[in-house]
């Protein structure tokens, strides 16, 4: 597609509203304390009413749970806690009836150790064709030192040694993420065939869209050369820049590949990725027009409750993405990260990765909410696509006291148990009552991670009754992006309304004005407020966002 110009019906995906549902904790239907696909059908009018265009599940298949359910043991099957395929077939369906897109997790840079194919490759031993899927490689000194100085995104190594099938200590194998996690080495054929297949099994099913897990992490340079880490550094790859495990030129043949047999299908199948890197330039380059079509945008979720550094982020990406005609998107909180009402009610807003947050750092939850509900406002007026995670329309922050002994995120352990990790994101939804599980589950039964007793007032319920709640303002906010003929395009023209105040323009009529300075604004007398995300009257105060529509 030349530059800047858009098709006469622009896909679907150029500006949809993608929810994340993080299925374990959406909604149970069968009484075990686990969401699952059956609650998430139940859920479909709920998602339908709510005005978003798509729903993003994340990984559902076989998984012995080391990360979530992002360590997959079958690519090809639903993990029986969770449904079956049939139970799929079925939710397709329902959410296509009822408008709504679906799209897939993809998790291919890595299986689960529980996989077949490592299984085979470990008791293949030394040299056994089936390790060359994956990265066996003999240590260094002698055997006893890992084969170079790759990390871990949960910290530490990235190399795990084995056990031989002779009971000695052995080769070792890479692992980006958790020891449960051995990386596949996509140089090898049998891998991208495989994965051909696997992307061909799900679009057969009519999803609509993949989103394609760590995608900067599918090729590592040839050699393994060390990186140069630092002894005990984090894993930062924003700021890396020609690392050898990440964001490695050659991973754009994997998705080229992908592309051509996405585009076989009918209809509009979206790709999505998962990319953290180095700035808008090396993001653009997945999303150039023979690649995926879209990718998350985690420098606007990382920025701080800053006016100069939003505006920044937003004209880089804008500026970074035109030159290849992808659109942009815009995400705030994942199932990844501190959620947003809490980090912006923090004294450093900005997100960290996977949960390795300043422990303890204080939050003022009611600034945190007032935020949030501008921020919402700001992010639904940009143009391009915006994802919301579960329960960010219920303004929920993060849960930062779940007891110790139920933390399942790799992190806490990696880290020595500094950092909490993302367990606090993935708490169950609140829908409905006075007390957990809050209609999550069966009345007496434990979700797999508590609510907290507080929650009543969060619930789905309690603010359907309220026409102020943040629940409300979502849902206003996406019929009126449904409806506007000025956020149709993908136009965006700054204005200038002082410093701390960010103000555009979108279209004729349309203007949104953010307040993030300490002190009230005034308001342009020469528009009417179509939604504030708190009250206003010829000011708009602090950390509060307009609507405006001219006459
Ligand atoms: C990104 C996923 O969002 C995260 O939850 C997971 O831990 C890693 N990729 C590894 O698959
Ligand atoms: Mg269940």
């Amino acid at each position: 597609m030349p530059t800047g110009a858009l098709p006469d019906r622009p896909p679907w995906w150029r500006r949809a509203v993608v929810y994340e549902v993080y299925l374990r904790s959406f909604q149970d239907s069968d009484g075990d304390g686990m969401g699952d696909v059956d609650g998430l059908r139940s859920r479909i009018p709920y998602l339908a009413g709510l005005g978003v265009d798509a729903v993003w599940v994340t990984p559902w298949y076989p998984s012995p749970l080391a990360d979530g359910g992002y360590d997959i043991s079958d690519h090809r099957d639903i993990d029986p806690r969770l449904g079956t395929l049939g139970q799929v077939d079925a939710l397709i369906a329902e959410a296509h009836a009822a408008g709504l897109r679906l799209v897939v997790d993809l998790v291919a840079n890595h299986t689960s150790a529980q996989h077949p194919w490592f299984v085979a490759a470990l008791t293949g031993g030394p040299g056994a064709p089936e390790r060359e899927r994956y990265f066996f490689r003999d240590g260094r000194a002698g055997g006893e030192l890992p084969p170079n100085d790759w990390i871990s995104a949960f910290g530490g190594p990235a190399w795990t040694r084995v056990r031989e099938p002779d009971g000695r200590p052995g080769q070792w194998y890479l692992h980006l993420f958790a020891p449960e996690q051995p990386d596949l080495d996509w140089a090898h054929e049998a891998v991208r065939a495989e994965f051909d297949d696997v992307l061909r099994f799900w679009l057969d099913r009519g999803v609509d869209g993949i989103r394609v897990d760590a995608a900067p992490a599918m090729a590592k340079l040839p050699g393994l050369p060390d990186a140069g880490h630092a002894p005990g550094a984090l894993f930062a790859s924003s700021e890396w820049v020609d690392n050898p495990h990440w964001d490695v030129d050659a991973v754009h043949e994997i998705f080229r590949r992908w592309r051509r047999i996405g585009d076989a299908y009918p209809g509009d199948r979206l790709f999505v990725s998962e990319a953290v890197v180095n700035g808008p330039d090396r993001l653009s380059r997945y999303v150039r027009p023979d690649e995926l079509h879209t990718t998350f945008n985690f420098d606007y979720l990382k920025a701080p409750w800053d006016a100069r550094r939003l505006r920044e982020v937003v004209q880089g990406t804008l500026d970074a993405l035109r030159p290849v005609g992808a659109p942009p998107t815009w995400v705030l909180s994942s199932h990844d990260e501190t959620r947003h009402v809490t980090r912006f009610g923090r004294a450093d807003s900005g997100a960290a990765t996977m949960g390795f947050d300043t422990p303890g750092a204080p939050a003022d939850l009611d600034l945190g909410l007032r935020r949030a509900r501008a921020a919402a406002l700001l992010t639904l007026a940009l143009p391009g696509g915006t994802y919301l995670y579960q329960g960010e329309e219920l303004g929920l922050p993060e849960v930062e006291d779940l007891p110790e002994h139920v933390l399942t995120d790799p992190t806490w352990e990696r880290s020595g148990r500094t950092a909490r990790g993302r367990d606090g994101c993935r708490v169950p939804i609140p829908w409905s009552g006075d007390a957990p599980p809050f209609g999550f589950t069966a009345d007496g039964v434990e979700p797999w991670l508590p609510q907290p007793a507080g929650w009543s007032t969060l619930t789905v319920a309690a603010q359907e009754a309220d026409p102020g709640s943040t629940l409300r303002l979502h849902r206003t906010a996406l019929r009126l992006r449904r409806e506007l003929p000025d956020l149709a395009g993908e136009d965006l023209r700054w204005l200038e309304a002082g410093e701390d105040v960010l103000a555009f323009r979108r279209g004729r009529r349309f203007r949104c004005l953010v307040n993030l300075s300490a002190t009230p604004v005034p308001l342009p007398g020469d528009g009417a407020v179509a939604l504030a995300s708190a009250d206003v009257g010829d000011r708009l105060p602090p950390d509060t966002a307009v609507w405006l529509l001219d006459g």
